[in-house]
């Protein structure tokens, strides 16, 4: 009888938990998701100006190593280097910490409106982002502990061999494919079907499939082997074919770098960890040139803090060109414009690489069942179901248009499931104006509308990063500069081609899958170049807003800003880690190649510590 009752009571005490968790959930879901809605994002880092501004400075103290921006790769640095325990670290993070919203991979696009994106935009764009507000394309750039990582659509992807050969052959030793593995792996968790010896077991990065599938996955997988793509692990053997997605998520929730790695190391007494604390400046002395500590404001006072061993700079790749060049390093006749005394002359913030997106609509006759939040949450404390997935995405392709043999893939195909890009955040994701705006919100049926993102890999055009002025309150200037070169157009819209022809094949059309007509191409005869031209130009932007190259990795400092061993040319004691060294672009998401970067830089640290 007492065994009976006190299961009982367990059993009644598991069920109200359970219940107050998922009213927990339904609640933030609820608050969160109508808050985005009407958000309205920064034009500056107002937070910071009143420290900024004061006239007082104060000594924060000594450390052997600062780091510069707590995202993927600050959190993987601070991690592996406190491991030494002699040695003593500052991890500085303009952001807060996490919570639980940011935790549900579904809910990713809402992050976007809120206090963990920085709040960027391109200056007015000539050739692309023309059907958005003032030919602005919206910048997403993570603003929390974890960066990119605590925001991004979780999605596992490593790039392709050549990419990093192509590293390795602009004169990088230590950095093609082979020799880059090892630390892919290093930080992997794999619960995934992979190819034998691609993986890694028991690292701190948790890497499964979010289950269960869309029942349209299926549709999308015989679809794509119609087109003759084999089925593959893409993060395997070969790149080329079409695949179920690799997710960071353990259990159906994030993992974050903030979660997976910088949890375990946040406890050590070397460590030091200080959020929403803006780094206005790199310290430097002039006659040696080497890099003494930072400058950075955080409750409404300045600090001033000195790193005897290195200054690390892991900021982002539009963050980090920012910060060297409101330290007198880059383009000499820039910062002579604007009276930027010049400690190194490199060419920081140029050859700015994207991954266009064009994000396009295809309705069916799949109805997508209603779920309710409650049930959804429900699904999710299990570790399932949609909200478990980043914008309801399970399947991908890569392929080559053309005989590009050089490089990997040309194209990376991604499939929304519905009820995916119609949610009401979908305009403001994409900064349409008014006139798209409107014609999309008549024409989209969240139920059966299928999102689909082509995404062009290796674009020939570059963008820039320029100071608006010296002063760290104001937002660089982003230029993108997408499809300057006609030929990024010309291999999008083959992409879209290829999409166009998935679209008649057998499996889709079992679903009666259906081009929608836009609101501004519709004139043009559909699937001819000038419609495609049309469509690129309006509606392509930011893809998934990884940038890359403007502290590009090489040896030659007329052309790259940091050496083989992530070195700034020419200044001693500071190194980029994060994914602004990137030299080339990388075949297809960039947190996994990121982390790889920033795992085999606290292994060439480590070695000179
Ligand atoms: C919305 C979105 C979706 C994405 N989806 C995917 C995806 O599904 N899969 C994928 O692989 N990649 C994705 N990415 C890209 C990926 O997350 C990034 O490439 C990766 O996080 C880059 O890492 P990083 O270390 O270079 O920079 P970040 O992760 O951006 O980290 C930089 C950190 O530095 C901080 N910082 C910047 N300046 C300062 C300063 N002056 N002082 C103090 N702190 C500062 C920032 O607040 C930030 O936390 C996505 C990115 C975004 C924004
Ligand atoms: C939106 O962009 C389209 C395409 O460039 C243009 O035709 C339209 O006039 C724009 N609408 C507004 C309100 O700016
Ligand atoms: C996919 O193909 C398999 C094998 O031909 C078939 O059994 C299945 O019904 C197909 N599924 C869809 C959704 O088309
Ligand atoms: C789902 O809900 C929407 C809005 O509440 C409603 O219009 C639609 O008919 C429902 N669809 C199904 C299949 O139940
Ligand atoms: C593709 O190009 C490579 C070299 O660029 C060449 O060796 C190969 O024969 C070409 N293949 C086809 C099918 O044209
Ligand atoms: C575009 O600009 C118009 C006019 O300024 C504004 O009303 C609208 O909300 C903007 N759209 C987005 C997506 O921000
Ligand atoms: C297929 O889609 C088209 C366009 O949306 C529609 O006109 C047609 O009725 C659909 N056919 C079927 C069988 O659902």
């Amino acid at each position: 009888m007492p065994l009976l009752f006190e299961a009982f009571i367990y059993l009644l005490i598991g069920a109200v938990s359970a219940s107050l968790t998922t009213d927990y959930y339904q609640k933030l879901i609820s608050q969160e998701t109508a808050k985005s809605l009407t958000y309205e994002l920064p034009k500056k880092n107002e937070e910071f100006r009143s420290g900024f501004e004061s006239n007082e400075i104060n000594d924060y103290g000594i450390y052997d190593v600062v780091i510069v921006g707590a995202g993927t790769a600050g959190c993987i640095l601070a991690t592996r280097l406190s491991e030494i325990r002699k040695i003593s670290i500052l991890l500085i993070e303009a952001g807060g910490e996490e919570n639980d919203f940011n935790q549900i991979p579904g809910m990713w696009p809402y992050n976007q409106f809120s206090e963990f994106n920085w709040g960027y935009y391109t200056i007015p764009q000539k050739h692309s982002c023309l059907g958005m507000n003032n030919s602005q394309c919206i910048l997403v750039r993570a603003k929390v502990i974890g960066g990119g990582s605590s925001i991004n659509g979780a999605m596992y992807v490593r790039g392709n061999c050549k990419d990093y050969d192509n590293w390795a052959a602009l004169g990088n030793r230590g950095w093609s494919c082979k020799e880059v593995l090892p630390y892919f792996k290093k930080s992997e968790n794999s619960q995934v079907e992979g190819d034998e010896g691609y993986h890694g077991i028991g690292g701190f990065w948790n890497i499964e499939y979010s289950l269960p599938s869309f029942p349209l996955f299926d549709t999308f997988i015989n679809g794509s082997l119609e087109m003759n793509l084999p089925f593959i692990d893409y993060n395997g053997r070969t790149q080329f074919g079409v695949s179920k997605l690799q997710s960071n998520i353990k259990r159906g929730r994030r993992q974050s770098f903030g979660t997976a790695f910088l949890n375990n190391a946040r406890k050590r007494s070397n460590l030091k960890v200080v959020t929403k604390a803006l780094v206005t400046k790199i310290t430097i002395d002039r006659r040696s040139k080497r890099a003494t500590g930072v400058e950075f404001v955080t409750g409404n006072k300045k600090f001033r803090v000195r790193a005897t061993k290195e200054v690390i700079v892991s900021a982002g790749a539009i963050n980090t060109p920012q910060l060297l060049m409101l330290s007198g390093i880059g383009p000499r006749s820039h910062l002579r414009d604007l009276k930027i005394p010049l400690v190194a002359d490199l060419p920081v913030g140029k050859n700015l690489i994207e991954h266009p997106v064009v994000t396009w609509v295809v309705r069916s006759n799949y109805i997508a069942p209603n779920t309710s939040t409650e049930e959804s949450v429900e699904q999710y404390l299990s570790g399932l179901g949609p909200l478990t997935k980043g914008a309801n995405i399970d399947g991908l392709s890569f392929f080559h248009t053309r005989n590009n043999s050089g490089e990997g893939p040309a194209i990376q195909l991604v499939m929304a499931a519905p009820p995916a890009v119609v949610s009401p955040l979908f305009q403001r994701t994409q900064n349409f104006n008014d006139t798209i705006s409107q014609a999309y919100a008549k024409l989209l049926q969240p139920q059966t509308d299928i999102g689909w993102y082509v995404i062009l890999l290796h674009e020939k055009s570059r963008g820039r990063i320029q100071l608006q002025s010296t002063n760290p309150i104001d937002f660089p200037n982003i230029d993108l500069n997408m499809f300057e070169e006609q030929e990024d157009v010309d291999i999008l819209g083959e992409g879209m081609q290829y999409a166009f022809r998935l679209f008649q094949t057998e499996a889709f059309q079992k679903i009666n899958a259906t081009v929608l007509d836009d609101p501004i191409c519709s004139n043009f005869e559909k699937n001819s170049k000038k419609y495609l031209e049309c469509v690129i130009r309006n509606y392509a932007s930011s893809g998934y807003h990884r940038a890359g190259a403007t502290d590009a990795m090489g040896p030659d400092r007329r052309k790259f800003v940091v050496d083989d061993k992530l070195r700034v040319h020419g200044v001693e004691n500071l190194r980029v880690v994060d994914a602004s060294i990137f030299p080339l672009g990388v075949s297809g998401n960039t947190n996994a190649p990121t982390a790889m970067v920033a795992e085999k830089g606290a292994d060439i640290i480590k070695s000179e510590l």
